[in-house]
C-alpha cells in the first residue's frame, strides 16, 4: 500500500515536471556581417557554427558576408541553417591556390567543407553562394593549362553529410564549379 502510494507520488511528480517545463528552444546564433570585403567574415561564421552547431540554429542575415578564407565545418549535429544572405568569396586568387582544402579525389580542392548529421539548410530561394567567379574565368584564360587547375576551388563540398536537406540555395559564378 505504502509502496503504491509512493510510486503514484513519483509518477505524479514526474508528469508535473514535464508538463510544467518550458518548451525546449534551440540555441540560435545570428551571424554578424562586417559589411566590407577588407574584413573577413569567416571567423564570425565559424564561431556561430561552434556555438550553435549542435541542436541549434545558425542564421545568415539578408546581407552580404565576405568569405576571405577557407572554412572546414564538419561537426554539425541536428542544426538548422537559415541562409537568406549572400556569401561572396574573395578575389585573392593566390590565397585560394595556396590554401584551398583538399577534397581527396582527383587532386581537387574546395573553399568550404560542410559536414555532419541531420543538417537542414534553407536558402528560401534567395540565399546565394557567389564565388566571384568572373575573376577566376579571366585568370584561367591566361594560364597554360585551363583544365582542372591545382588549387582552384570548388565552392562548397559536402563531406560526410548525412540525413540532411539542402533547399532553396542559389549557386552563382562558382570559382570552378
Ligand atoms: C573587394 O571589392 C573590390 C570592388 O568590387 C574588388 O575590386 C576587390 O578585388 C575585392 N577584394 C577582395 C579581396 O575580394
Ligand atoms: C603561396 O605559397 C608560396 C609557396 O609556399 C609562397 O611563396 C607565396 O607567398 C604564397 N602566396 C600566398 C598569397 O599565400
Ligand atoms: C592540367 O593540369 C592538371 C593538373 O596538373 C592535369 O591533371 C591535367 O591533365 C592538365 N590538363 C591539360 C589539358 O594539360
Ligand atoms: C595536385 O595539386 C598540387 C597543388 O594543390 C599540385 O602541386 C600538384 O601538381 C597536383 N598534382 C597533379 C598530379 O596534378
Amino acid at each position: 500500500m505504502r509502496l503504491t502510494k509512493l510510486l503514484l507520488a513519483l509518477f505524479t511528480a514526474a508528469s508535473c515536471a514535464s508538463a510544467g517545463a518550458l518548451p525546449w528552444q534551440r540555441k540560435t546564433c545570428v551571424i554578424p556581417a562586417s559589411g566590407s570585403n577588407t574584413t573577413d567574415d569567416t571567423p564570425a561564421i565559424i564561431h556561430a557554427f561552434k556555438r550553435c552547431g549542435h541542436r541549434g540554429k545558425v542564421i545568415f542575415k539578408p546581407t552580404t558576408y565576405h568569405v576571405n578564407s577557407v572554412m572546414d565545418i564538419r561537426w554539425l549535429e541536428d542544426v538548422e541553417i537559415d541562409l537568406r544572405g549572400n556569401l561572396l568569396w574573395s578575389t585573392d586568387i593566390p590565397y585560394w591556390l595556396n590554401n584551398s582544402l583538399e577534397v581527396g579525389y582527383q587532386n581537387q580542392s574546395t573553399a568550404w567543407i560542410l559536414g555532419g548529421n541531420n543538417v537542414r539548410i534553407n536558402g528560401h530561394g534567395v540565399g546565394t553562394l557567389d564565388g566571384n567567379g568572373d575573376y577566376w574565368y579571366e585568370w584561367i584564360r591566361e594560364q597554360p593549362n585551363t583544365s582542372n587547375y591545382p588549387g582552384r576551388p570548388i565552392a562548397l563540398t559536402f563531406n560526410g553529410l548525412t540525413n540532411s536537406v539542402v533547399r532553396g540555395v542559389n549557386f552563382l559564378r562558382s570559382q570552378m564549379w
